[in-house]
């Protein structure tokens, strides 16, 4: 990324990170809404559609992707960044292994976090592919360590 898109993404950041469970929330909303397979994995997975929204788990789930973001887009821009995210995201990818999350899944998830901030900070074209490119580059580094099962390589 260069200095342009580090500025795009920190600037549009601003919206969604300042309500981070409610962003994140619309993100696993619409992740799970649309892709229901990928809720087995996770321990509100008999909690009923409509409920979603308000259980605890679900809601601490979604903080916790925004939290990840919000901590790599910190880093973006300083010395030793790309050092950094390899060792945020390789974190993510490791603490998953156990969870077999499949490489679809996890794409799964990335078209929606890339629709969602779209619709959210009303992205134009070379912001939504300044975003792209950062999740791209994340998702480069969590598909390092697994393979497509979700196994650890
Ligand atoms: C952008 C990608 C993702 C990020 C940043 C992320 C982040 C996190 C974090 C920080 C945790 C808590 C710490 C831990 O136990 O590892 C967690 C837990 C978890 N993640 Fe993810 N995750 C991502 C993608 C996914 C995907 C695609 C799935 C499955 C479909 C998934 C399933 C889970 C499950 C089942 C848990 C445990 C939840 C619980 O016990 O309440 N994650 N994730």
């Amino acid at each position: 990324m260069n200095s342009d898109e580090v500025q795009i993404i920190k600037k549009t950041w601003e919206i969604p990170v300042a309500t981070p469970t409610d962003s994140g929330a619309a993100i696993l909303a619409l992740f799970f809404n649309r892709y229901p397979s990928n809720l087995e994995k996770f321990p509100f997975r008999d909690v009923p559609p409509a409920e979603l929204s308000t259980n605890s788990r679900f809601r601490a789930h979604a903080g916790r992707i925004i939290r990840v973001f919000d901590e790599s887009i910190q880093v973006l821009g300083q010395d030793g960044d790309l050092e950094k995210l390899d060792e945020i995201w390789t974190k993510i990818a490791t603490s998953h292994i156990p969870r077999k999350i499949s490489k679809e899944s996890y794409n799964q998830l990335k078209e929606v976090i890339l629709e969602v901030l779209t619709a959210a900070c009303s992205l134009s074209e070379s912001q939504a592919q300044a975003w792209a490119k950062l999740v791209d580059h994340v998702y480069d580094i969590i598909f390092k360590a697994i393979n497509d099962d979700g196994d650890a390589i």
